[in-house]
């Protein structure tokens, strides 16, 4: 097999403790894999003034089978310019259009609610990764003055809503959940009852989407509700599908279910062309540099990385790997372990390594 090329960007922050523990776990798979560094982040651009070089979304997208990134974002950059550029630009400029974050707990330990099991935690929510409120389409009038008025548009294009709830369906239709059983539902959320020209349009096209899927139940439910009914009881969800906004949002609910954000695994995904892997957690300024920081999340990106590569087996032995790692507590103090972000990696590459 000829090797896949994978372009690292650390990032800032815990990202740059995180992602070497996650490209030693994917190196211990034995998977043939060729990895290039790339300094994208703080440091760099308080260095130079450059966020992206000239022409790196389409060097990523020629030169690259996949992309793992860390964490942007440092208080020394206030303005977050660059986690902008960087993060969002590659989102929207390489039209990375489903941010799929499953949300799975590994052991019963992790979960904050009483009485929830692994078993009862096992959904995924796709969020809209592509327009919405984060286009960056308004502006600030009369800045600093009592009349000041600042507009932040929320974009909805039918194309763009079309295609992430059918990679919804598409989703339900081809995975299952990890007992092996099928997935059966999809839920879209949104806040058609209050804005109901996004909303509507939302709600027209899952309507006509979900028709062309009969065996997979459609389902809707406001935002609000959706973040009251997923801390009462997880156990009804399958798939989730929403816009960027809400989907950011639903996304931290989602992952205190499963252990807190040093948990949660996620890809920016566009079927066909160079993709985009990160872990939920941000850079976490007041960790970076302790070796506290859980690796889990982005050891688990990496696993999903390997799965859409096509590298089911060794995606498999690393997720497999990181369960046996949370039920002994060969973690981080986060998730209930004494270990620090190093002896975390270095435990789960040896497993991966002797399966
Ligand atoms: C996320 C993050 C980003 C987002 C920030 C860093 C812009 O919170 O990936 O969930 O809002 O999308
Ligand atoms: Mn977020």
């Amino acid at each position: 097999m000829t090797s896949k090329k994978i372009a690292v960007i650390p990032g800032d922050g815990i990202g740059k403790e995180a992602i070497p523990q996650a490209v030693r776990v994917l190196e211990a798979t034995g998977a043939p894999l060729e990895f290039t560094h790339f300094d994208w982040g703080a440091d760099r651009y308080l260095n130079d003034g450059t966020t992206v070089p000239a022409d790196g979304f389409a060097m990523l997208a020629r030169d690259f089978d996949a992309i793992l990134v860390g964490a942007i974002g440092d208080p020394r950059v206030p303005s977050n310019i660059h986690a902008k550029e960087i993060l969002l630009g590659m989102r929207f400029k390489m039209d990375l259009y489903a941010n799929v974050r499953p949300v799975r707990l590994l052991d019963a330990s992790l979960c904050p609610l009483k009485h929830i099991e692994p078993k009862d935690v096992d959904f995924v929510v796709i969020r809209e990764n592509t327009e919405g409120a984060y286009v960056d389409s308004g502006g600030v009038f009369k800045q600093g003055t009592p009349d000041e008025i600042a507009i932040q548009e929320d974009i909805n294009t039918r194309k763009g809503v079309e295609r992430v709830i059918r990679y919804a369906f598409e989703y339900c239709a081809h995975n299952k959940k990890a007992d092996g059983t099928p997935r059966t539902r999809v839920l879209m959320c949104d806040k058609s009852n209050a804005m109901t020209y996004a909303g509507g349009l939302w709600q027209r096209v899952f309507k006509a989407v979900g028709a062309e899927y009969p065996q997979i139940k459609s389902e809707h439910m406001y935002v609000d509700a959706l973040c009251m009914q997923l801390v009462r009881d997880p156990r009804p969800f399958d798939v989730i599908v929403t816009n960027n906004m809400f989907g950011d949002i639903v996304t931290d609910v989602a992952a205190a279910l499963q252990g807190g954000l040093g948990m949660a695994a996620s890809g920016n995904i566009h079927p066909g062309k160079t993709s985009m892997f990160e872990p939920v957690h941000g850079s976490a300024p007041p960790l970076a540099g302790k070796n506290v920081a859980n690796p889990m999340g982005a050891i688990l990106t990496a696993a999903m990385m390997l799965g859409h590569l096509g590298l089911t087996k060794e995606s498999q032995k690393i997720e497999a790997a990181v369960l046996e790692a949370v039920r002994q507590k060969k973690t981080t103090q986060d998730v209930g372990g004494s270990l620090g972000t190093k002896e975390v990696g270095e435990w789960v590459a040896k497993k991966v390594q002797s399966k």
